[in-house]
């Protein structure tokens, strides 16, 4: 692979189209996921080998919760077992791992394998992995006013600094707070939407759409995306 020019600081991806690979080879939705978790392996390596400093994946929103008990469960089970899996490949490879999201809403024993291995890589200075976990746009965006009101409320005088307070300053009360935002947002399995996925962050995002089902998508699918992004002029708004 030739050295890619211009290499996103913060690739993200919704990954998308698990239970229609499953379903093309008659099998049951979660071997989809079962098979996705190989491409956030191999995301994950290329991104490493890439030099991307953040990738992070949109692995269950908030409308997820909604899906049959029995995928959530599934679902729930192999994010378990993947954390608690992947903690000694974090450490060799000086990954920094994170979930964001409503972590209430998540079972206390995955909420404690999450914060044993955030805790153990948060010293990693390599890639920032970023899953983000019964998480969604609106509901980010919700829980930030909520905590800039209740410190208001707290302290009154803080709201005469409302009126200067911009985009970065509120920025500060979304989950994502000292994240970049995505320079580029990944799509895959042909479907051409954001699904309520950091809508606040990727105001300003590259997006890359695939007809490539998640559990196809590995090293090359990667690279391509990067390719791609690479011959993108971004504006940010202004004139160049
Ligand atoms: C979308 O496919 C995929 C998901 C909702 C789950 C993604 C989860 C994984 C890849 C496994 C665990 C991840 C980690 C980070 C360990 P879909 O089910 O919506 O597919 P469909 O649109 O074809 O039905």
């Amino acid at each position: 692979m030739d050295k890619i020019e211009n290499v996103p600081g913060h690739v993200s991806i919704i990954m998308d189209g698990n239970g229609r690979w499953a379903k093309e080879r008659g099998l049951e939705r979660c071997s989809g996921h079962i098979e996705g978790v190989e491409s956030v392996r191999a995301c994950t390596e290329a991104a490493v080998e890439s030099g991307v400093k953040y990738l992070s994946l949109y692995a269950f929103s908030e409308e997820n919760w909604g899906r049959p008990r029995e995928e959530v469960e599934s679902l729930m089970g192999l994010m378990l077992k993947s954390v608690t899996g992947e903690l000694s490949n974090f450490m060799q490879n000086g990954i920094r791992f994170m979930v964001l999201g409503n972590r209430a809403r998540l079972s206390d024993g995955l909420n404690s394998v999450i914060d044993d291995c955030m805790k153990k890589t948060e010293g990693n200075a390599g890639l920032t992995l970023i899953i983000f976990l019964s998480y969604s746009g609106r509901w980010d965006i919700l829980q930030a006013a909520r905590k800039l009101a209740s410190e208001i409320a707290a302290r009154p005088e803080l709201a005469a600094g409302l009126e200067d307070m911009d985009a970065d300053g509120f920025g500060r009360y979304l989950v994502t707070s000292g994240i970049p935002d995505p320079d580029l947002i990944i799509r895959t399995s042909g479907e051409q939407r954001l699904s309520n996925y950091l809508l606040w962050q990727g105001a300003y995002s590259e997006l890359f759409f695939t007809d490539t089902l998640w559990p196809d998508f590995r090293k090359p699918e990667f690279y391509s995306a990067l390719c791609e992004y690479s011959k993108r002029d971004r504006r940010y708004g202004k004139v160049k």
